[in-house]
């Protein structure tokens, strides 16, 4: 049962609900005018059956398009699809790089491939390397430039304040993704370009530096194009775009604290299957994915690699905006974190699939604020944004609570981002309340944390204190640290303010600035 030697509180995790348990009835999938669908039938072939495309400002721009054209030095131009399929050639004789940098000559000199040149001479063996460059390159290859007969329908971008899904199969992602790989995406290679304020795609700087994490990514990566490669999944995933139109009016919400379960035991993606699994995100969705970065994102994207697609066609993030991906499959297990972070082997995913064959794995891409001095996190600004935020991610139109499955998260703005784990638990605890959804909520071994929440938690809940009370006392907290700055202590004060204030409670004194009643 529960207790802190178990290394769980509150409710059991089995209570919670789960998808597929949990799925309300499903309708027919198909194309809407907010949602795209890039396949049709039941084994999903690629929908329209015959390329095309759109060279404009709402689509993917794509690398067999007529239109991406490479200057020769003849005064003519040759597609650039013919020339990567020239070069293409020249890969199983190792010669990668070189391929890679004839299609992007302008890079000859910035790009580097030392973690690829490193990964082939001292981390494999020589069957190792072998295979890898008569089976999987070649087939990634293949793969790569089956573009035109796989991915026929224009990709829309996913466009600030935009509400719309797009639905894509497993085997179009594999192909997109072997692109990425190659580095065939045109326009994407700068951050100047029209594609600035979109993350990156092509994968330069994943080959680039010595560091053992690029090369770890790398083998993880490896693994999902060699089961690609071998055996092409059928399922389908969803990318959907949500803006908060109506934001919820916090101070007066009614709502009470769901349940909770806490544990410092166990991750968002092993112990919250079927859960919505928060992606602790970056505003530009995968954050340093496709660079150095290595830490909760990061691997969720690399273990997940479907996720990294995302990244084609989803701008930047504005502050009530989240990005829900449902359907991914998991590659890869892996040990460790950021730089102790390994690739262990393989990953079988036995994740059911829904009526419309994905995987029953959502995720959320809810980026939190970047903090540089602690106090400010505390400002009411700033927690409304929070707030909204997770709150954006977290609720679903028309969708009884008991359909909803529970949040699976834990720190989220607490790593990279220097949040405090006490006000981002109570942030993420009220936006699920209000968009009615349980909690699993996993500290990632630190025991004291558990512990905490779990007692303002069920403090809060016997008291039957609401969203909009609590909201108020944050408020009133934030006035109480910012005036008095140096007195203001870290960590517990916030929890013991609360339950002070929440103890003394008359209708009076909830308007002044300081507790001193109780
Ligand atoms: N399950 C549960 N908790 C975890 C897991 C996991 N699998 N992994 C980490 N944690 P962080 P942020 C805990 O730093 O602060 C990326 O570059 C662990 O306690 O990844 O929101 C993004 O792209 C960890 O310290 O999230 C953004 O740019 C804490 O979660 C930036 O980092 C926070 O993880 C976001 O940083």
């Amino acid at each position: 049962g529960a207790s802190s030697e178990s290394g769980w509180l509150g409710t059991p995790i089995d209570e919670l609900n789960r998808m597929p348990q949990c799925a309300p009835p499903f309708p027919h999938l198909r194309a809407l005018p907010n949602h795209t669908v890039t396949v049709r039938g039941e084994f999903p072939v690629s929908y329209p059956s015959k390329f095309k495309d759109a060279w404009d400002d709402m689509s993917v721009k794509m690398p067999c398009s007529d239109k991406n054209l490479f200057p020769m030095e003849t005064e003519e131009y040759m597609s650039y699809f013919d020339l990567t399929s020239l070069c293409f050639r020249s890969i199983s004789n190792s010669l990668l790089q070189e391929a890679i940098l004839t299609y992007n000559i302008a890079h000859t000199k910035k790009w580097d491939f030392t973690a690829l040149n490193l990964l082939c001479t001292e981390c494999l063996e020589d069957c190792e390397k072998q295979h890898l460059f008569e089976v999987v390159l070649p087939a990634m290859v293949d793969l790569a430039l089956s573009a035109p007969s796989l991915c026929t329908m224009p990709i829309p971008l996913l466009k600030t304040r935009m509400n719309h899904s797009l639905t894509l199969s497993q085997e179009q992602i594999a192909c997109l993704l072997a692109n990425a790989f190659f580095c065939t995406f045109p326009r994407r290679n700068s951050r100047k370009s029209e594609y600035g304020n979109y993350p990156e795609i092509n994968f330069y700087r994943l080959f680039e530096g010595s560091s053992m994490r690029k090369i770890e990514k790398l083998k993880t990566l490896l693994c999902y194009f060699r089961r690609v490669t071998q055996n092409r999944p059928k399922g389908l995933v969803t990318f959907t775009r949500q803006t908060l139109n109506n934001p919820p009016n916090w101070e007066s919400s009614q709502k009470q604290l769901t349940r909770l379960h806490i544990s410092c035991r166990g991750t968002i993606e092993d112990d919250g299957y079927g859960m919505l699994q928060v992606d602790f995100a970056n505003r530009f969705v995968g954050g340093g994915v496709t660079g150095h970065g290595l830490v909760q994102e990061e691997i969720r994207f690399v273990i997940n690699a479907e996720l990294i697609v995302s990244r084609l066609f989803t701008e930047a993030l504005e502050h009530d905006e989240c990005l829900i991906i449902t359907g991914t499959e998991q590659y890869s297990k892996y040990s460790g974190y950021a730089e102790s972070y390994k690739w262990v082997q393989h990953d079988e995913d036995k994740t059911p699939s829904d009526e419309w064959q994905r995987r029953c794995t959502e995720i959320v891409a809810i980026d939190a604020l970047k903090f540089r001095h602690y106090l400010e996190q505390f400002l009411p600004e700033k927690i409304l944004r929070e707030l909204n935020k997770a709150y954006c991610g977290f609720f679903r139109n028309n969708y009884k609570s008991k359909h909803l499955s529970a949040v699976a998260t834990g720190n989220w703005g607490c790593g990279a981002f220097g949040g405090d784990t006490r006000l981002k638990a109570l942030i993420q605890l009220m936006a699920a309340a209000e968009a009615g959804r349980d909690v699993a909520y996993f500290t990632f071994g630190d025991a004291q944390l558990m512990r905490d929440v779990h007692t303002i938690h069920s403090f809060l809940t016997d008291k039957r204190v609401t969203v909009g009370m609590l909201f108020t006392l944050l408020n009133q907290y934030s006035s109480l640290v910012c005036m008095n700055r140096h007195t203001a202590r870290r960590e517990e004060s916030l929890y013991r303010f609360i339950q002070e204030r929440v103890s003394s409670r008359t209708p009076a004194n909830d308007e002044e600035p300081s507790g001193d009643s109780a």
